[in-house]
């Protein structure tokens, strides 16, 4: 097992990825570094066992594995499923128009971000743009790092009731984007996102935009002890899936790593964690389907997305006996509801995983009169059938421009996800 924190590299795998796409495309070159194939799923796959492999779907979901070194259907699969999307905003097409002599671009909201911590914020852009080469379509990715966009606050003057009532953001009319005062118009930041593409303006004739902030992920605090970042939710608990996953080197497991776009607007697309994908690729794995539904028996799956730390200025949020804190190490979230896969028999999985590498866990089940989120977990387990526990890391502040967390729970999440990996713990129920 791995000594040396992973944090740094998950501070820089933060500030390269900006969309869902370039998350899975810097993890997807990390595997092919440490020698994993990529599968086409349109091709047929031969996989025999102690086989490194990931697949991609649609750019922005993966499932990265090892076969084991026994047929999955008598071992089951390990799997650690997280979502690659996060909330934020999507440039919207035709939007944008001059206003008080202003250049400014409508966005439309992508989940269910803080409106108003997107404010006076040095804003960016990334996506993917379509490129034409003939009559053939493809995909290429780019990232902006220059704060182009500004989504401006009202002055304290003009908005004097701001700091007793609330920042009430609008999100039609209060978030178009400045982007410039000398007349320039939309075609001048696509030919921008082209030129950081390294493609030519003409063969483009779609895009996919989004707007993020490129401030750096940084630690802080006195100590250095937080992780001060956007996209921690959920991009941490990828990280963590993937450096578990090649931490686990000597387990004789079938262990697979899947994760999902879309999990912030309800995973209902072709590459979210209501699709078949996960499905289909243990399937292709197990060979026929008798062997698949032995499979999906026997496996087991840890959902990992972030989870609420007590925040010290906002105690009265949480309920009394669970209060799980930044540094206090993974939470296992329950809820009577199923808002959560968490049951008797895998929190015990994952506490006992947290045992056997020297972890302590933590607890999150929300108060009754406040609603619970709900994640990927309960999605894949209602259609796949395979036993699973939703876990996470505490953080503050989550769909924040700017979330925290602690620096400690992220090598701590990924010892025990090594763990769970390593197959050592098993269930029988
Ligand atoms: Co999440």
């Amino acid at each position: 097992m791995k000594s040396d924190s992973c944090v740094p590299d998950l501070l820089s795998f933060l500030d390269s990825s900006p969309t869902a796409s370039l998350a899975v495309m810097r993890l997807a070159a990390k595997l092919d570094e440490k020698g994993f194939v990529r599968l086409e799923e349109g091709d047929s796959w031969n996989i025999g066992t102690d086989v490194r492999f990931y697949t991609i779907r649609s750019s922005s979901s993966i499932i990265a594995g090892v076969t084991g070194t026994e047929a999955c259907e008598t071992t089951g699969c390990r799997i650690i499923g997280a979502h690659t999307d996060f909330p934020g905003f999507r440039i919207k097409p035709e939007s944008d128009r001059k206003k008080e002599n202003i250049s400014v671009l409508g966005v439309e909201l992508y989940g269910n971000p803080i409106l108003a911590t997107w404010f006076d914020r040095d804003l960016s852009l990334a996506g993917t743009l379509a490129v034409r080469a003939g009559n053939s379509i493809s995909r290429r990715s780019f990232m902006i790092r220059k704060p182009i966009f500004r989504m401006a606050s009202p002055a304290i003057h003009i908005e004097r009731e701001i700091n007793k009532n609330g920042f009430k953001v609008d999100p039609e009319k209060n978030t178009p984007l400045l982007f410039s005062s000398a007349g320039a118009v939309f075609d001048d930041v696509l030919s921008l996102a082209c030129e950081s593409a390294d493609v030519q303006r003409d063969s483009v004739s779609g895009w996919s935009m989004e707007v993020w902030d490129p401030q750096p992920a940084a630690l802080g605090g006195l100590e250095d002890d937080f992780i001060f970042s956007g996209r921690l939710d959920n991009l941490t608990m990828c990280h963590a899936a993937i450096e578990a996953l090649l931490s686990s080197e000597d387990s004789h497991e079938t262990r697979l790593v899947s994760l999902f776009n879309s999990e912030e607007v309800g995973s209902r697309t072709l590459n979210g964690a209501r699709s078949a994908f996960l499905d289909s690729v243990i399937e292709r794995l197990a060979g026929g389907r008798n062997e698949y539904f032995r499979c999906l028996a026997r496996s087991i799956q840890v959902s990992a997305d972030g989870a609420h730390a007590v925040h010290p200025n906002y105690p009265e949020k949480h309920d009394p006996g669970c209060r799980p804190v930044l540094g206090g190490g993974p939470v296992i979230k329950v809820n009577a509801a199923e808002k959560y896969t968490s049951s008797d028999v895998t929190s015990a999985y994952f506490k006992t995983c947290a045992e056997r590498s020297g972890v302590d866990v933590q607890y999150f089940v929300s108060r009754n009169d406040m609603p619970c989120g709900s994640t990927i977990g309960p999605i894949t387990s209602t259609r796949t059938g395979i036993r699973s526990v939703d876990v996470g890391n505490p953080m503050l502040s989550m769909h924040s421009v700017r979330e925290t967390a602690g620096k400690a729970d992220h090598d701590a999440m990924i010892k025990v996800l090594t763990e769970h990996m390593m197959g050592s713990v098993s269930i029988r129920d």
